[in-house]
């Protein structure tokens, strides 16, 4: 029987129907028949009615909200239209993000431009195409907007972001609100107070805003209230000092995703109560009046919705010690496994029912003794041509991959109502040559 814990790892539409799986009417084995495997799977559903929780549960309890979706975690023209559609703005960290949302029409004035070393190019670009915030991170970043901004002739509106040295212990290479980063200007040391001076100084820079983000994911939600904390007190001490107005707040994102079956994420909502309870309790301590409040999701608003398809190939086993599966993705698809030790469940789409019988790793197909996807999966035996599923693959899986081994990057597909529609093409090899510049 299929395990009704994977229930809230899949996407909602997800059904099991003869020992096969679907989502959204579209039975999963048969998707990598007509479009090739690997492959990836959206369902359009699951990402509305997540961003339709985000805005249901933040603006039910403050209405001057926005939720601002980190389009690091997934973008595609699909994605961005999805967000549009959806009353969601769009957190950029790159021209070429920028680049991606405008040609899905996404407006400009609801992109945040975030990032510890934009380059002038890029600002030059996110100011001419009227982008609505730049999040400025550092001192060199103020001085090369400054004159741009001026040279158009209206101020930008700048939100500062801030180290508040706050740790929210997640994975040391996902962790950003403490001292010991390279992102943001660190309150404890001063370098904030200066910024805010600076920024208040400079004719082309309007300064509206704070802003932070802790880490990915936060599981626990103190976090935000300790961060709400510190960088409201700030804000009330720089109101004090330096006549500053906080029009403007975040506290980021980092809100946690469920990968596997024993480690549940806490819902949306839980986290919009504590933020929300949190901010104008301080808001109130502080005693400052209420700011518009932006929140970040990135993770958690795509993650679910994504489903990795990979074909069974190779069997290795070795007596005693390990049995290894490999299929036709891996690092150059996901590199979680590989840099964090990310974790994720497998189910074998064909034999959904099938009780498991044995303790397998699966692994990629790709040159390296680290490329695995899942170790220790409890599968059913399973032949070649078998089709397996990791769930919760929708986030920094396609934003990370690459061409190692000149891999093919999947296909994408969404689907909704029982069909599919193609929104990324797989690589061929003519794409691989395609910047090859020697002899051209
Ligand atoms: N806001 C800022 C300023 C961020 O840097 C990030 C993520 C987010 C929001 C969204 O965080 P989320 O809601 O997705 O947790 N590659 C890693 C995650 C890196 C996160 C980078 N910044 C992973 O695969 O786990």
């Amino acid at each position: 029987m299929f395990d009704p814990a994977f229930a809230s790892i899949f996407p909602r539409t997800t059904t099991v129907s003869g020992g096969r799986m679907s989502i959204a009417g579209c039975d999963l084995q048969q998707l990598t028949r007509d479009f090739g495997s690997p492959l990836y799977v959206f369902d359009e559903a699951e990402v509305r009615e997540t961003c339709r929780e985000y805005v249901a549960s933040f603006s039910s309890r403050y209405a001057d909200v926005e939720i601002t979706y980190a389009s690091k975690a997934y973008l595609s023209r699909w994605m961005a239209t999805i967000a549009r559609e959806e009353s969601i703005g769009l957190d950029i960290v790159s021209g070429g993000e920028l680049a991606v949302a405008l040609a899905a029409g996404f407006p400009a004035k609801r992109c945040h431009f975030h990032g510890n070393n934009k380059g002038e190019q890029e600002l030059r670009e996110a100011l001419d195409a009227g982008i609505g915030r730049v999040i400025v991170d550092n001192f060199y970043e103020l001085e090369l907007l400054d004159p741009l901004a001026r040279a158009r002739g209206r101020p930008q509106a700048v939100i500062l972001r801030l180290s508040p040295g706050v740790d929210a212990h997640t994975h040391a290479k996902t962790t950003t609100g403490t001292l010991d980063t390279k992102f943001g200007l660190p309150i404890s040391t001063g370098a904030a107070e200066q910024a805010v001076v600076e920024a208040q100084r400079l004719g082309g820079i309007d300064l509206v805003g704070l802003h932070c983000h802790l880490g990915s994911p936060l599981f626990s939600l103190e976090p935000y209230d300790e961060a709400n904390d510190v960088m409201l007190r700030f804000a009330a001490e720089m109101g004090a000092k330096h006549g500053f107005k906080l029009r403007e707040y975040s506290p980021g994102g980092g809100f946690a995703s469920q990968y596997v079956r024993e480690k549940p994420a806490p819902p949306v909502e839980a986290y919009a109560e504590a933020i929300v309870s949190s901010f104008l309790r301080r808001l109130d301590e502080h005693r400052l009046p209420r700011p518009h409040l932006f929140v970040e999701p990135g993770r958690s608003l795509v993650a679910r919705a994504g489903v990795a398809l990979y074909t069974i190939g190779a069997r290795k086993e070795v007596e005693g010690l390990r049995t290894w599966v490999s299929v036709d993705g891996g690092m150059a698809d996901n590199i979680r496994p590989a840099i964090y030790e990310a974790k994720y469940e497998a189910v074998v789409v064909n034999r959904a029912d099938d009780e498991p019988v044995e303790t397998v790793t699966i692994a990629g197909k790709y040159c390296e003794s680290g490329d695995l996807l899942v170790k220790d999966a409890r599968l059913p035996r399973t032949v070649p041509g078998d089709v397996i599923a990791l769930p919760a693959s929708g986030a920094y899986n396609l934003t990370m991959a690459s061409n190692y081994n000149m891999a093919l990057k999947p296909a994408v597909v969404a689907v909704r109502d029982g069909e599919a529609r193609l929104i990324r093409r797989r690589d061929t090899y003519d794409d691989l040559l395609a910047t090859d510049a020697w002899g051209a």
